[in-house]
């Protein structure tokens, strides 16, 4: 008998704190400037931001932007002067902060700052790209934390592409990592309004970005939470009810399988990793239909093809090893083995938020990897959802087990025109690539521009590696169709974990990435912070938006 579900529903009411997202800091933006926003005398206003130069890379002068010459103005201070001589460089992602004076109240003079906020940040925008400017709005994210209103000019970055970046930043680095403390409080805790000052610029195209970097940052926050979450609570049976959740709330179509039911339908990958485990399986789909307008939007010559984008995402809810049981300190982060599946689920949500053109589903396999007397063995032979036999030989690549039932169900079910999977799949990569570079690979060129180039342009940057031909015959089976990981000491760990999934995508147009050095970051670095990152969300909607 299994006794996880019982245990779980007493979890789920003891974190009840993780059935949100907590709200993200409010974005407003507003026509006026520095010089003249009657905004800067309101009481609630705690900080006013600037962005200071330099202009070009290797600058060395501190070149004043109008923000910082409107800021100048309004309080009679040379702020540019000012940081210039604290040794402020202008890099992207630093900050200096000036606390204004107030005058002793028994001299009674007038300073030419009275009655404004004292507390004055500048951000550094290093060459303005929107790197730098997203850098500079996490930047401001850390240094506001405890403020309930701050005011922004953006000035000269008030064009849409980089409204974008710095708001993007400001939203991915106010995030903070849920914590479990006998208060439970730390979830939740109020997030302060930002005022952007866009001056002339037009309100209503500037709104409607900032409400789709909302969604992106809103998504990735939720695959942080949900990847951040202890294995105890996060059960695959949690995970899909969360899931359903969501789908409920956003109104989307959603569909869960228990273990029963992937049994009788030929999951024999899930059902055979799931094994070992407690906690029983569950496979979840959740579905956005675009609706489309009676004026046929999405049939003009300008709009793109409507497509249908399946995303599997890799849900180990924990992955030990099974009987390759890993070592302790391996052991220790594999709470992020669900990741995948996170950023798959939260991708979909944000397409649904933000009114994609394309039809995206979501195919989520969740399970836990355990160590057991009925864990599945090396040299046992399983059935995949397509029909393939696999040769067990490194209970470890549980993943690529999943996934594989995954990928068939999708290629066979779903009608796709577009595959990708995502997955936390070989330590391999993280060897190769670090916590800052996840790996692509397809066989498609387009595709292969496509993803690489959101990757470049929302910072969650991929890179391709080779599904090398010749190395595939290492994965030939005596046995079955394909064995589980190469035979011999072939190397190209991740290589070879992604010449498996190919084979699962058939003919269809498929990409795989590998996310596990990305998932997880080990220090904070500009807007990603330690621990989960939820890379991949903006990766994914941005690789949508180019289609
Ligand atoms: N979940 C791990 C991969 C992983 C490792 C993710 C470190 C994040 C950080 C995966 O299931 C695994 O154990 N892969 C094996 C593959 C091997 C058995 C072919 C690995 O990387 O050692
Ligand atoms: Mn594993
Ligand atoms: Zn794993």
């Amino acid at each position: 008998m299994r006794s996880g579900s019982a245990r779980g529903e007493v979890l789920k009411e003891r974190w009840k704190a993780f059935d949100s997202v907590p709200d993200l800091p409010d974005i407003v933006v507003a026509s006026s400037s520095l010089e003249s926003s009657a905004l800067l005398t309101e009481k609630d206003v705690t900080t006013v931001a600037v962005i200071v130069g330099p202009a070009l890379p290797g600058d060395d002068d501190l070149r004043p932007t109008p923000g910082a010459i409107e800021a100048s103005l309004r309080y009679g201070v040379d702020f540019a002067d000012l940081a210039e001589r604290a040794g402020f460089t202008g890099e992207a992602g630093t900050t200096h902060i000036a606390l204004l004076p107030r005058v002793h109240s028994r001299r009674g003079a007038h300073l030419p700052w009275d009655g404004l906020p004292l507390r004055i940040v500048l951000l550094g925008s290093g060459s303005g790209g929107p790197a730098d400017l997203r850098h500079a709005g996490a930047a401001l994210a850390k240094v506001t934390r405890d403020d309930d209103r701050v005011v922004i000019s953006l000035a000269p970055f008030v064009d849409s592409g980089s409204v974008r970046s710095a708001v993007e930043g400001y939203l991915l680095g106010a995030f903070r990592a849920p914590r479990l403390t006998s208060q439970q409080t730390a979830v939740g805790s109020a997030m302060p309004q930002v005022v952007l000052l866009v001056g002339e610029e037009p309100r209503d195209t500037l709104e409607s970005e900032v409400q789709s970097v909302v969604a992106g940052a809103r998504g990735t926050w939720l695959a942080r939470q949900l990847t951040a979450l202890p294995s105890d609570v996060k059960t695959p049976q949690w995970v899909a009810a969360r899931a359903g959740a969501l789908a409920d709330q956003a109104g989307l179509e959603y569909r869960v399988w228990d273990e029963a039911q992937l049994s009788e339908e030929g999951f024999g990958g899930i059902a055979a990793v799931s094994r070992g485990s407690s906690r029983e399986a569950r496979l979840v789909t959740v579905t956005y239909e675009p609706v489309l307008n009676s004026d046929g939007a999405g049939q003009s010559a300008d709009v793109p093809k409507p497509q249908h984008v399946v995303l599997v995402g890799k849900g180990m809810t924990y992955d030990s090893g099974g009987l390759a049981l890993k070592p302790r300190t391996s052991m220790v982060s594999m709470k992020s083995d669900m990741a995948g599946a996170a950023v798959a689920l939260a991708t979909v949500l944000a397409a649904a938020d933000s009114r994609s053109p394309h039809r995206v589903t979501a195919v989520l396999p969740l399970a836990e990897n355990a160590l057991g007397g009925a864990s599945y063995r090396p040299g046992d032979v399983i059935r995949t959802y397509d029909g393939t036999t696999v040769e067990i030989t490194n209970p470890d690549a549980e993943g690529q087990i999943v996934l594989s039932d995954a990928l068939g169900y999708a290629r066979l079910r779903l009608e796709p025109d577009l595959l990708i999977d995502i997955a936390t799949l070989t330590g391999a990569t993280t060897t190769a690539l670090g916590h800052h570079r996840a790996a692509l690979f397809t066989t498609d060129e387009a595709l292969a521009e496509v993803v690489a180039g959101a990757g470049a342009r929302t910072g969650e940057q991929v890179w391709r590696l080779p599904l090398v031909r010749d190395y595939r015959s290492a994965l030939d089976s005596e046995l079955a169709d394909i064995r589980q990981t190469a035979r011999g000491d072939q190397g190209a760990g991740a290589i070879m974990a992604g010449l498996f999934m190919q084979r699962f995508a058939g003919d269809t147009r498929w990409a795989h990435l590998d996310i596990a050095g990305t998932a997880r970051s080990t220090a904070e670095l500009h807007e990603v912070p330690e621990g989960a990152t939820g890379f991949g969300v903006r990766l994914l909607l941005e690789t949508l938006a180019a289609l």
